[in-house]
């Protein structure tokens, strides 16, 4: 299901960790990366991977708004719509990219490349308005870079 790297990363974290609930947060973004998704499938692999059980595992991957039980597309675009951001203009920057992209927020553009999120806070309110494309903080993010955000 993971590419030998992925293992490795998964398996480092849980030599690293005391105990695989510990490891877990790092298998959780590590599937979501490489399959873009944590599914059933990835749920049962994990669990089976880290000897916990399937509903500890579904448990936390629920938590997480980043950990996605339908696929994303291959770069996910996250838009920061906390206050900081939201006073400087992140509702302009927000209609801005999806018109650029063509899709609604929650949505993949056609061709796959791109899932658009909205989401709280993500640290980064010196940089208002903030974005993250994967796992990459950008910002100021105005509407001059926004087609640079998308020509990855
Ligand atoms: S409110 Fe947007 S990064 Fe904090």
């Amino acid at each position: 299901m993971l590419s030998k790297e992925a293992l490795r990363e998964i398996e480092a974290a849980r030599a690293e960790e005391e105990s695989a609930r510990h490891a877990l947060l790092t298998a959780l973004r590590t599937v979501q990366r490489e399959r873009r998704q944590v599914g059933p499938e990835e749920i049962a692999y994990i669990a089976d991977l880290l000897g916990l059980s399937p509903a500890v595992v579904q448990g936390v991957a629920r938590f997480y708004d980043q950990i996605t039980e339908t696929p994303t597309g291959q770069h996910v675009l996250s838009l920061c719509r906390g206050i900081s951001c939201y006073l400087c203009g992140a509702d302009d920057v927000a209609a801005e990219v999806r018109q650029l992209l063509g899709v609604e927020t929650g949505g993949t553009t056609a061709d796959g490349q791109f899932t658009l999120r909205l989401v709280e806070c993500v640290g980064a309110c010196d940089r208002a308005p903030a974005a993250m494309v994967d796992d990459r903080f950008v910002g100021p993010v105005q509407a001059d870079t926004i087609h640079a955000l998308t020509k990855l």
